[in-house]
This record gives structure tokens, C-alpha cells and sequence, in this order.
């Protein structure tokens, strides 16, 4: 039997080619070998998206944009987290077993604590409970899937280990084994992508080039990436070029060799650079967009794929849920 990997995605944002790279294609990658149960993890954006618009479209977006990048429906559990309302019941079973020191070490927690009183204001300024207590839902999203692997980037592994502590403490407690006590797969050895201004691409810098950008406009990013005041005559080196970065990620084997050469030869100006890196992400990108635009033009079509995944899922979660509730004497 295949082992379960499970990961959860916040839509917080449209995505990224640091997403795409960092995230998605590795668990895209993973879904070969193990058994795949991908979400949206709607009920954690809410913690911070509260416009009720831009949260929806949100989840779509990046519904859709899973199912561009290629995650097969078919062949992998894919749902809203917010369909299966077993997650919130399991997340209140494993309340009791969370000791509030454990939450008050997470470290978003810790981080907006840090930011409030280094401005000099009260620790809890505009840390609502969906924040503090996040590390506990995200266990359950979790756990609630009997999940052996979790694939995530380096800021999560900690909420993965939370989830292991969580397990093992009921498991403990009842002296079986209720829940599957899962681990992380982080994934250090991805490149981090670098954005328009050469810091980590994220969209709390403003520096990203969204995966499905229209072609106008991911060349008008291209265009705008910081470069150096060097002229065209001069050699350039690669290997310090966020362009030619980039286009390690997109190019073929022979293409960065020779783009490389180009580099050190000299009388190559910067323009040029980010022409050829413009050409090749816009080959590599645009069969992906023309699926995404499909898929968001078929709305009724999504829903359909994200309702048959929720179907799929519900009867796991609710073994899951009733195992705990026979344990605890609750059933
Ligand atoms: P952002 O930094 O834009 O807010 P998120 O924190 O929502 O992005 O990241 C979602 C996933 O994408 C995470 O697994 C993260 O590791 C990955 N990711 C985000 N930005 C990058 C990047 N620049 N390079 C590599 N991976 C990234
Ligand atoms: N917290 C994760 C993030 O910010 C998203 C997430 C929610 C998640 N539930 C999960 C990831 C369960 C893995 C497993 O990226």
C-alpha cells in the first residue's frame, strides 16, 4: 500500500513562480510515489484575507491553479478544507490535548508578538484566536488523513512537529494507537527564486511574477528586474545575475551554457538578457495559463472537481473522528 502525503495550501494570494518552483511541483513530484491528498486551506487564509470577494476568488485561483500546474484529480484527493467539517470537530478533540505553553512557541505567533511590542504596542495588537491556535487546525487537517508525510518549506516544519507532539499525547493518554502520528518532508534542497528586486520572491515584498500572468505583462515584469549599472560591452558573471537565475529555472540544459558564455564574452546589455529569459519562461508558462484560463472559465466544472474530492475525502475524516470520540468515550 502507498504511503499518504498531504499538504495544505493558504490562499492568501495568486501564485507565483516562487510558489510553483518552491511548492507546488515538488508535491506534484511526490504525488508519483505516494498516495496524494492536496487541500486548500481556506479556513487558515481567513485568519488574515477578510474581504469576502478577494477570499473567494482566491480559493479559485488557486484551485485552478493546482490543477494547471498538472495535480490530476483523478488520481489525488483533492478538496476544500472547509468541505469537510470533520477537521473542525477533530481540531476541538485535540484541543484539550494542546498545552498552551506548546502555542505560545509557534513561531507566526511569536513573530507578531515580537513585531507589536518591538513598535512599543500591547503584545496581542491584531492577533485574532484563528492565529494563535493555528499550528492546532493545521494538525488536524492533518492527522484527520492519517497522513505519513508531509511536504512543506522549512517555515512549516515546526507545525508539523506541533502535530506530531499533538498525536502522540492522545495516543499516550488512551494507550493506543488513535491517530497516526505524522512527519515532515521539508524541502530544503529547492532553490528559493528570486524576485523582481532580487529578495526572496514573496508576495509580501510585491516582488513576484505571477505564474499566469497574461504575456503583456509578465514581460513588462521581466523588464522591470534590477540590474546592475554595468554596460553592454562589459563580461557579466551568471552566476550573481537574478536574471540568469531565473532563467536556470526555465531554460534547457544547452540554452544556460550558452546564455552563459554570453554572459562572460561581454557585449551582451541587459535588455537582451531578459529577452531570451522572457522567451523561455513565456514557452514554458503559456500551455500552463491557457489551462488556467480554462479552468476559471469553467466555474461549474471546478466546483464539480472540488466537490467529488470533498466526497472522497469525508469518509477518512470521519473514521478518523470516530475513532478518537470511541477512545475518549464520547461515541
Ligand atoms: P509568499 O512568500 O509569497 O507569501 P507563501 O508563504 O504563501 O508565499 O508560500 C507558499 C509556498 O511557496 C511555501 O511552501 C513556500 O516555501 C513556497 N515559496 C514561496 N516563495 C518562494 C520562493 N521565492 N522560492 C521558493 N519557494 C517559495
Ligand atoms: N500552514 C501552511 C502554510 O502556511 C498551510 C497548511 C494548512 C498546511 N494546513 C496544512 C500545510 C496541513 C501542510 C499540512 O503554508
Amino acid at each position: 500500500m502507498k504511503k499518504i502525503s498531504l499538504t495544505g495550501i493558504k490562499p492568501t494570494g495568486i501564485l507565483h513562480i516562487g510558489n510553483y518552483f518552491g511548492a507546488i511541483r515538488p508535491a506534484l513530484e511526490l504525488a508519483g510515489e505516494y498516495e496524494a491528498r492536496y487541500f486548500i486551506a481556506d479556513y487558515h487564509a481567513l485568519n488574515t484575507v477578510k474581504d469576502p470577494k478577494e477570499l473567494s476568488s482566491l480559493i479559485r485561483q488557486v484551485a485552478a491553479g493546482w490543477l494547471a500546474a498538472g495535480l490530476d484529480p483523478e488520481k489525488t484527493i483533492f478538496y476544500r478544507q472547509s468541505s469537510i467539517p470533520e477537521t473542525f470537530e477533530l481540531s476541538t478533540q485535540l484541543m484539550a490535548f494542546t498545552s498552551k505553553g506548546l502555542m505560545n512557541r509557534a513561531h507566526a505567533y511569536k513573530a507578531a508578538v515580537q513585531a507589536n511590542t518591538g513598535r512599543g504596542e500591547d503584545p496581542d495588537t491584531g492577533i485574532n484566536m484563528g492565529l494563535f491556535t493555528y499550528p492546532v487546525l493545521m494538525a488536524a487537517d492533518i492527522i484527520l488523513f492519517d497522513s505519513d508525510v508531509v511536504p512543506v518549506g522549512k517555515d512549516q516544519a515546526q507545525h508539523v512537529e506541533m502535530a506530531q507532539d499533538i498525536a502522540q499525547a492522545v495516543n499516550f493518554n488512551y494507550k493506543q494507537e488513535v491517530l497516526k502520528v505524522p512527519q515532515a518532508v521539508v524541502q530544503d534542497d529547492v532553490a528559493v527564486v528570486p524576485g523582481l528586486d532580487g529578495r526572496k520572491m514573496s508576495k509580501s515584498y510585491g516582488n513576484t511574477i505571477p505564474l499566469f500572468a497574461p504575456e503583456k505583462e509578465l514581460r513588462k515584469l521581466i523588464m522591470r528586474i534590477v540590474t546592475n549599472s554595468q554596460g553592454v560591452e562589459e563580461p557579466k558573471d551568471p552566476e550573481t545575475s537574478q536574471i540568469y537565475l531565473l532563467y536556470r529555472l526555465f531554460a534547457l540544459p544547452e540554452e544556460q551554457e550558452a546564455l552563459a558564455a554570453r554572459y562572460r564574452a561581454g557585449g551582451m546589455g541587459w535588455g537582451e538578457a531578459k529577452e531570451e529569459l522572457f522567451r523561455v519562461v513565456n514557452r514554458e508558462l503559456s500551455p500552463m495559463r491557457e489551462r488556467f484560463r480554462g479552468i476559471m472559465e469553467e466555474p461549474g466544472e471546478l466546483d464539480r472537481i472540488l466537490a467529488r474530492g470533498a466526497e472522497k475525502a469525508r469518509p477518512i475524516a470521519a473514521r478518523t473522528v470516530s475513532r478518537f470520540r470511541k477512545a475518549a468515550g464520547i461515541d
